[in-house]
C-alpha cells in the first residue's frame, strides 16, 4: 500500500488530535505542519521531528509529494484554503465549519464538488462507533418506526468570547454537529423547528439553546445543547446522551467521554454495551479516507453537504430564538471568572480548551 502524505494546516487543539491520529496510523506521513504561531510550531517540532514545520502553508501546496490537505486552524479563511488545495491537485479534510460563513461554505462545496479531488469534514460523530451502532439498530426495524429523536450534549467547555469567534455561539459551533447527527438518524431533510435559547452571563449571544420541530418525513427532533453547564462548579460534569424511540421500542446511549453505553430495547433484543467513547475519532476518518483513496470514491466520509447543511440549519435556529423572549441569566464578572479559570485549567482539567495566545 502506498504511503498517503498529508500536509497538517493548524496545530491547536483539534490540530493535535489530528497529528496525534497521522503519527499512528501507518499509512500516513506527515511531511508538514504549518501554524503561524510560533509556540504551536515549536510544539509541533518537539511532537512531529521528521515533518517540515513552517508558517507559510504554500510549502504544503507547492510540494506535488502532498496528497492530503488537513485543515485544522480556524475557519477564517478556510474556504480559500480549500479552493487552493483543490486546485493544486489535493485532496481535503477540513474541520467544522467549512468556512466563516454560510455563503464561503457554499463556495467551499462548489469547489471540491465534480474536482474529481476527495474531501471529508471532521464532523466526528458520524464515525463513532455508538451512533452507527444505534443507527444499524433502528435500521433493522426493532424499535418499530422511527419517531422521536432527542439528542442533548451541555458540557462546560469553550466559554462566550474565549476564542473560535469565526465559528459562531456555541449552537453553532458545537451544535452544528447534533444539528448533523439528528438528520442522519431522520434520514430526512429538516422541515419545522422552534428555538428557546438563553444569554448566560448576560453575554451578547445566546450559549444555551434547545430547538424542536419536525424532519419531512414526520421525525420529531429535539436537540439541546450549551457550553454553560457548571462552568464554575468545583468538579466540573457534562450531560451527554442520545434517547431515540420508535414506535416499539428505543435506543439509547449517554457518555462520559471515557466509556459511551448503548442501551437497545427492541421487540426482539434487549441490550446494553459499553466500550472506550472513541474521542473525536479522527482514526477512523484518516482509515476511510484512506479506503476512499484507495477506491477513487468517498466511503463513509462525513461531507461538504452534509456540513453545510449543518451550520444552515443551526444559523436558522440561532436565527430564530432571537425572535422569541431570550433572558439573561448572570454576569459578566461570572464569565470573567469562567475565562480566568479556564485559562489556568491544564490539559485534561477542563472541557474543549483551545490554546491560548
Ligand atoms: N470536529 C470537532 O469536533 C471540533 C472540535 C473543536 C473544534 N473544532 C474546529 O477545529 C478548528 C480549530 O479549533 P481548535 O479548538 O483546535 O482551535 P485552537 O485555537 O486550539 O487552534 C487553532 C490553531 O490554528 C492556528 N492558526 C490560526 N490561523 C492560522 C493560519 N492562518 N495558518 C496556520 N495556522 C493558523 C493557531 O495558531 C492555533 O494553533 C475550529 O474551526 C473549530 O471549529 C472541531
Amino acid at each position: 500500500m502506498s504511503k498517503i502524505v498529508a500536509g497538517l494546516v493548524g496545530y491547536g487543539r483539534m490540530g493535535g488530535f489530528f497529528l496525534k491520529a497521522l503519527m499512528a496510523d501507518e499509512r500516513w506521513v506527515v511531511k508538514y505542519v504549518c501554524d503561524s504561531y510560533e509556540p504551536s510550531r515549536r510544539k509541533a517540532r518537539e511532537v512531529a521531528p521528521n515533518a517540515i514545520v513552517t508558517d507559510n502553508i504554500d510549502d504544503i501546496y507547492d510540494d506535488p509529494e502532498v496528497d492530503v490537505v488537513v485543515l485544522a486552524a480556524l475557519a477564517e479563511g478556510r474556504c480559500e484554503r480549500i479552493e487552493m488545495a483543490v486546485a493544486k491537485g489535493k485532496h481535503v479534510i477540513s474541520e467544522k465549519p467549512i468556512a466563516d460563513s454560510l455563503e464561503n461554505e457554499r463556495r467551499a462545496w462548489k469547489a471540491v464538488e465534480g474536482s474529481g479531488r476527495l474531501s471529508a469534514v471532521n464532523l466526528y460523530l458520524r464515525n463513532s462507533w455508538y451512533h452507527n451502532m444505534m443507527k444499524d439498530f433502528i435500521d433493522s426495524g426493532e424499535i418499530g418506526e422511527l419517531a422521536v429523536v432527542r439528542l442533548c450534549h451541555m458540557t462546560p467547555g469553550l466559554s462566550p468570547g474565549e476564542g473560535h469567534d469565526f465559528e459562531g455561539p456555541s449552537f453553532h459551533d458545537c451544535g452544528m454537529h447534533y444539528v448533523d447527527i439528528t438528520r442522519f438518524y431522520a434520514g430526512s431533510e429538516y422541515k419545522t423547528m422552534r428555538a428557546q435559547a438563553m444569554r448566560f452571563w448576560n453575554y451578547k449571544d445566546p450559549w444555551w439553546l434547545q430547538a424542536q420541530g419536525t424532519f419531512e418525513n414526520g421525525v420529531v427532533f429535539d436537540i439541546t445543547q450549551s457550553h454553560t453547564y457548571g462552568q464554575l462548579s468545583k468538579v466540573q460534569t457534562h450531560l451527554s446522551y442520545a434517547d431515540i424511540q420508535g414506535t416499539k421500542g428505543i435506543v439509547r446511549m449517554s457518555h462520559d467521554f471515557k466509556y459511551s453505553t448503548v442501551d437497545m430495547h427492541g421487540v426482539n433484543v434487549t441490550e446494553r454495551v459499553t466500550r472506550p467513547h472513541g474521542g473525536k475519532n479522527i482514526d477512523v476518518l484518516l482509515k476511510n479516507f484512506a479506503a476512499s483513496i484507495d477506491a477513487g470514491r468517498p466511503i463513509n466520509l462525513p461531507s461538504f453537504k452534509d456540513a453545510v447543511v449543518a451550520s444552515e440549519f443551526a444559523w436558522k435556529c440561532l436565527d430564530d430564538a432571537w425572535t422569541h423572549d431570550m433572558p439573561a441569566k448572570g454576569t459578566l464578572e461570572e464569565l470573567d471568572e469562567i475565562h480566568q479559570r479556564r485559562w489556568n485549567m491544564k490539559e485534561g482539567e477542563g472541557y474543549g480548551l483551545i490554546r491560548h495566545k
